[in-house]
């Protein structure tokens, strides 16, 4: 389905960006985010070495997948060990550290918080979703694959960064034979006060200039805004406004829905060995449903939200190394484009199912039937109505969400 959308990207306009620091108001960091820093991009943190969180969070991307032959296709990222991959896209590593402790709020009958797309890092343990997630990679087999928490922190200990480490934490906390679960724990910490700090949530895109009344959106990116709150239902999930203290939005509530986005049939977790895929090619993702069925909840707990995946941050989900880079969206990375993931929040339960036909073309004249039919939400998306020029619109508005933009003097 990907080649029949026209690349529109190609017209990005030019406030595309840099590296990991912005090209104004450099920031500095803390001792402790700098370390978080050290540990996110050091590629001798994997086995065999050579894969970084950056591997699969790179900046230039938006902290997201760097690999533009990957997001085309399966979208999902080999671990450090050859031919292992994990069965989902990398959401980005930034924005995220206001997600609170897994919970199910009663009065909104919806589980909200934790980290990854089906929140198992529930940041019950050390009372921070994101410290509890960044300890994560590092010991999945799947990713950076190291054996156990001894051996990263006799790595740490053999950092250009131990004595930062030990600045930050305290002489003799680099004891890797007593220490190794504190230890883990002011890693994970470290890496989430960098995923925290300014320079990871700059908080430095157009439409935060907008927002600061230093600058116009164009027409376009108005009324993409206007749709964004109104017609299109977006804000509902990804709020667009400023919170109760004047924070800058963050563009996700951290509540989780089924969207009935199709399987990705190129995710290479499908060809995976049984040890780590049992169902083979009958493999269905069933997020936020599947991590509560595994703790232990029961039935009547997990099944309504089978399905479900964690609403993601917009805030640079335009960002990318150059202007016609392919990005993947969505838990499976499905989606190519801005535009066809609009397109499909627009026409979802408009047009007819592919399997149904015999000349099907997603996005055209059909789409595939939803990886998790059940807990579809049908209140908020499938049915827009709005014209090809409003999800343009719409696209053009979420463009205004990267950072690196510097108002023109
Ligand atoms: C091989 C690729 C890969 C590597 C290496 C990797 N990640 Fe990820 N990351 C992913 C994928 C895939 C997900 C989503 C997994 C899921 O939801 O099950 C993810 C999820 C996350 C999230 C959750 C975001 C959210 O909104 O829920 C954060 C934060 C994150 N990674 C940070 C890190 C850090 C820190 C490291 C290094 C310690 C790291 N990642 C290493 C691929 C990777
Ligand atoms: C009912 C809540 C809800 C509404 C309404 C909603 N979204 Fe989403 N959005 C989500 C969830 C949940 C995901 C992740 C779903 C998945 O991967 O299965 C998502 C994913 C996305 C992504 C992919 C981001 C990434 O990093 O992969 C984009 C882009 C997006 N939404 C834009 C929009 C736009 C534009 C609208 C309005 C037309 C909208 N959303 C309306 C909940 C919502």
């Amino acid at each position: 389905m990907h080649r029949l959308f026209i690349p529109l990207l190609a017209i990005i306009t030019a406030f595309s960006l840099s590296g990991p620091s912005q090209a104004s108001g450099k920031t500095t960091l803390s001792p402790k985010e700098l370390l978080g820093k050290q540990l996110f991009f050091d590629a001798k943190l994997s086995v065999p070495e050579g894969q970084s969180c950056a591997s699969c969070h790179a900046p230039e991307a938006g902290f997201t997948g760097p690999h533009e032959g990957i997001n085309k296709a399966g979208a999902a990222y080999e671990g450090a060990t050859k031919g292992r991959f994990g069965n989902r896209k990398p959401p980005t590593s930034s924005y995220g550290g206001d997600s609170p402790v897994l919970r199910f709020d009663r009065k909104e009958k919806a589980w909200v918080g934790g980290m990854f797309w089906d929140g198992r890092a529930t940041g019950r343990k050390l009372k921070d979703p994101l410290a509890e997630q960044a300890q994560g990679p590092f010991l999945n087999p799947l990713e950076q694959n190291i054996p156990d928490a001894r051996t990263l922190c006799m790595a740490v200990k053999d950092s250009t960064y131990a004595s930062l480490f030990e600045q930050v934490w305290g002489k003799g906390s680099l004891d890797c034979d007593r220490n190794v679960s504190v230890t883990y724990d002011r890693i994970g910490k470290s890496i989430a006060a960098y995923e925290r700090s300014k320079e990871a949530n700059p908080f430095r895109s157009k439409y935060d200039s907008w927002l600061g009344k230093k600058v116009k959106l164009t027409d376009q990116e108005l009324q993409g805004l206007k749709l964004f709150e109104g017609k299109g239902k977006c804000a509902e999930c990804h709020p667009s406004k400023r919170g109760p203290n004047g924070t800058p939005p963050l563009f996700t509530d951290f509540t989780y829905d089924n969207l009935g986005i199709p399987k990705n049939p190129e995710n290479p977790f499908y060809g995976m060995p049984a040890r780590w895929n049992p169902e083979g090619a009958a493999f269905v993702d069933t997020g936020l449903g599947g991590y509560l069925k595994e703790a232990g909840y029961k039935p009547s707990q997990y099944d309504p939200e089978t399905g479900k995946f964690k609403v993601p941050t917009l805030r640079n989900v335009d960002r990318r190394p150059s202007p016609g880079f392919v990005k993947a969206f969505g838990h499976n990375g499905y989606f190519k484009s801005l535009e066809e993931i609009v397109h499909f929040y627009n026409t979802r339960d408009v047009l007819g199912r592919c399997e149904k036909l015999s000349d099907p073309r997603p996005g055209e004249n059909c789409w595939p039937e939803p990886e998790v039919p059940a807990n579809l939400n049908r209140e908020e998306l499938g049915n827009l109505g709005l014209t090809g020029k409003e999800e343009e619109a719409i696209v053009a508005f979420m463009r205004t969400l990267s950072d690196g933009y510097s108002v023109e003097k």
